[in-house]
């Protein structure tokens, strides 16, 4: 039986908020590659116009951020008038940096929450609305923060577990709706942004490489190869679901991050 064919996403319609770099460009350019119409937004339009050249396929994208509900609804408007209802919709966008709680100001904390958080609320919101019933897949970029402590990430941890639950309570109301809402956790990817800030010195990524189980680094394929099965007609059954893709990172907690341990590594 083949399950991933070269159009396995022919005649859908996908939409993927942050998915102008890193992990959510990887799952845009899988989606298209898989026959998909795409639309892309971020805040940057140098950004989105490089990527919509490099995911090529007819792709098109919007600048915007994601905090503001109605630029969001705009986008996702647009991207429906042109493509038709939207039957896949990715919300990736997230912003982090390292700092302890007590460093943090209430606007640090409060800008990471509504841009992963709030902004997971309104691209989800905004997609219901033009989305295609039955049959549209939502998927949210989770992360291993949302079900660990995490040094120095008060402020991810809290939005990411947040996005888990409201991934669960739209999945319970629209899943009568044909609507099927999960959650990717990726574990560390190799070249991202998201390591660059969270591993930036070699001590931290052998830090990061031994707390998976699988010992080593994520690719950002391992991740769009998961969003293109939740996509697929083979995730038809699956909602509600936290699908970890971590090489087992979420099996050991965040610990071993803190910067006494780092310390320690020489
Ligand atoms: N340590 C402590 N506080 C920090 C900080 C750091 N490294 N970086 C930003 N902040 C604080 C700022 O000081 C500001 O608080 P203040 O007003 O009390 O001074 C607050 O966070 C907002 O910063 P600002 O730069 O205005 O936010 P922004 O909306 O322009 O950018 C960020 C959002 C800060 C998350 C930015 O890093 C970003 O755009 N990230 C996107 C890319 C990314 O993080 N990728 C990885 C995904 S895992
Ligand atoms: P990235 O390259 O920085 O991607 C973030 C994307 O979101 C960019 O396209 C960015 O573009 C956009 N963005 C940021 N703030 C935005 C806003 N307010 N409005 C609209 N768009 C915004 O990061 P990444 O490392 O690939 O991470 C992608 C996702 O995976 C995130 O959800 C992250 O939490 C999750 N994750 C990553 C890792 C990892 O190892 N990297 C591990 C676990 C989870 P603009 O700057 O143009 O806005």
């Amino acid at each position: 039986m083949t399950v991933f064919t070269d159009n396995l996403l022919a005649g859908h319609a996908a939409f993927v908020a942050g998915g102008t770099s890193g992990i959510n460009l990887a799952i845009a350019k899988a989606y298209a590659a898989a026959g998909a119409k795409v639309a892309v937004l971020s805040r940057k339009p140098e950004k989105v116009e490089a990527a919509v050249a490099e995911i090529g396929h007819g792709a098109i994208g919007f600048a915007a951020d994601v905090r503001e509900s109605d630029a969001v609804h705009a986008a996702m408007r647009s991207a429906a008038d042109a493509f038709g209802p939207l039957s896949i919709v990715v919300s990736g966008a997230a912003g982090n940096f390292i700092a302890p709680a007590a460093q943090m100001s209430a606007n640090a904390f409060r800008t990471v929450v509504e841009i992963d958080l709030i902004g997971t609320f309104n691209v989800l919101r905004a997609a219901y609305d033009v989305a295609r019933k039955p049959g549209c897949r939502m998927i949210n970029i989770s992360a291993p923060q949302s079900t660990a402590p995490y040094w120095g990430q008060a402020h991810v941890c809290s939005a990411k577990a947040a996005i888990d639950m409201l991934t669960r309570a739209l999945a319970l109301e629209w899943g009568p709706e044909g609507i099927c809402v999960n959650a990717i956790v990726p574990g560390p990817i190799d070249g991202t942004e998201g390591m660059a800030r969270l591993a930036p010195t070699p001590q931290a990524r052998r830090i990061a490489e031994s707390a998976t189980a699988l010992g080593r680094f994520g690719t950002t394929r391992d991740i769009a190869e998961m969003a293109l099965f939740l996509a697929s007609d083979a995730g038809r059954y699956v909602t509600g679901a936290i699908l970890n893709c971590d090489g087992g990172q979420t099996l050991s907690g965040g610990g071993a991050f803190s910067p006494a341990v780092i310390a320690a590594q020489g």
